[in-house]
């Protein structure tokens, strides 16, 4: 297994280009299924679970074209071979998920693996059948799959109206989706807000869906027979814009963040603005610097557009440099502190009570050989040991290779030590 080798304390300078957002694109390849033309997508960023939704996609009888550099992606689902999603490729990636109620709402039918828990929490899928459910699938779960069916004799789903009871990204991606296809009028309250939905409702309306409300908390769908081809460009990815802001912070540098928008990333720049760094907001870019004495702050997780629960282990790591002391609460995933051991091999200062951790700041940090189970609390730690004297080994780099496109490449042109190392 690779590991990442991180020699810390350089500050970092120079420029990033950020890449398209994982966690839009992957909503954007299952919308594929929605139609039997092709659908062109660029600014994808190529990572692993980019790949794993590709694999799964073809396994449904898509054809998938992708670019040498692998950042433009056709999909053509021109016919469905297969409604079943197994196993092996779902527990693989949560997002899996998402080809049910595309399949569902062409085809009629899906059998789609349960994904199972994972490392930050349950993570029910409950939401994503009830909503389905709404507009009329028949839903049963036996032998770990969910099944989801037209009731006989009907043709298409009907439109609902449908209150999420929480917010949840994924359900409201599911819904959406299916919704497109359904008779009629489907309306959506609680929708989530993420700019991942926003850019999912902007692709589906190229392909021929009428959608309004984007950027709201009810979207509200006029469903149609059919949609059609489309090309869409994927929306910056606004959790690795916040995470490289946080490293020039950490490390006391300047970096110039490209290809991105500050638009989606406000609750993160505001508080980072709080700490005392300086944040400078072009066309496409964001230019984060800081130097030494910044300001401890606190943070609570919540669904857009407050704190995104993606920044939080970054933001504890750069908490963990501050002066003085940070509250940070996690409301979004109820295991969400695997980080917090790692970082106190560091000789970081945090104390967890329930949901909220408490970072003493200032820390005199050290490199340390750390692992992580999940992709944001890998990067936290990639973070503090660039912030760290001496040598900082981050094991399981397959988390990070799921999420951060050539990490150990951008970093190191900004002037970190940094490198993959093999087989260790
Ligand atoms: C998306 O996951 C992201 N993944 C996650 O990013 C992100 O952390 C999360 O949204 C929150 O912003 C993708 O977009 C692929 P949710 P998702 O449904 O859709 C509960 C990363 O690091 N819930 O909004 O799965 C759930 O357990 C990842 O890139 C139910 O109870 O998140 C959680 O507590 C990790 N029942 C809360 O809602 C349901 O049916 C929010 O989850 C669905 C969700």
């Amino acid at each position: 297994m690779d590991a990442i080798r991180i020699h810390g304390g350089v500050p970092l300078n120079g420029e990033i280009e950020i890449s398209g957002a994982k966690n839009a694109a992957l909503p954007l390849m299952a919308a594929c299924l929605l139609s039997e033309e092709p659908l062109v997508l660029s600014n994808v960023p190529a990572l692993a679970d980019i790949k794993t939704m590709g694999r799964l996609l073809e396994q449904h009888g898509a054809s998938i074209e992708t670019t040498e550099d692998g950042h433009t992606v056709t999909l053509y689902a021109r016919k469905i071979s297969s409604t079943e999603a197994p196993y092996d490729l779902v527990r693989k990636m949560r997002a899996s998920v998402l080809v049910l109620g595309p399949l569902v709402a062409r085809e009629g039918r899906a059998r789609v693996s349960l994904p199972g828990g994972c490392a930050i929490g349950t993570r029910p899928v409950d939401l994503h059948l009830k909503a389905l459910e709404s507009l009329g699938a028949e839903i049963e779960l036996t032998g770990g799959y969910v099944e989801a069916r037209l009731p006989s004799g009907q043709k298409r789903l009907m439109g609902s109206h449908f209150t999420f009871p929480m917010v949840t990204v994924g359900g409201t991606e599911n819904l959406l989706m299916a919704a497109c296809l359904a008779d009629g009028e489907t309306v959506i309250e609680n929708a989530a807000r993420e700019p991942e939905i926003t850019d999912l409702a902007t692709c589906l309306i190229a392909m021929g869906a009428k959608i309004s409300g984007l950027g709201s908390g009810t979207l509200t769908v006029q469903g149609v027979d059919r949609l059609h081809a489309a090309s869409h460009s994927v929306v910056p990815d606004r959790i690795e814009t916040g995470t490289y802001a946080l490293a020039a912070a950490i490390t006391r540098g300047t970096l110039k963040l490209t290809n991105t928008r500050a638009d989606i990333l406000d609750s993160v720049l505001d508080a980072m603005r709080q700490t005392g760094a300086d944040v400078m907001i072009e066309d496409d870019s964001i230019t984060v610097s800081a130097a030494s004495g910044l300001k401890g702050v606190d943070v609570m997780t919540e669904p857009y557009p407050g704190f995104p629960t993606d920044m939080q282990a970054q933001w504890m790591a750069l908490m963990t440099t501050a002066d003085g002391a940070a509250m940070v609460t996690e409301t979004i995933f109820e295991n969400r502190f695997m980080h917090v051991p790692e970082l106190g091999r560091f000789g970081a200062d945090v104390n967890v009570h329930g949901a909220s951790a408490i970072v003493r700041g200032k820390a005199n940090l050290s490199g340390a050989p750390v692992m992580a189970t999940d992709l944001r609390a890998s990067v936290s730690l990639v973070l503090t040991g660039l912030a760290s004297k001496g040598k900082t080994i981050v094991n399981r780099v397959y988390h990070l290779d799921r999420g951060y496109e050539r990490l150990e490449e951008k970093l190191a042109a900004c002037g970190a030590r940094i490198e993959r190392i093999q087989g260790v």
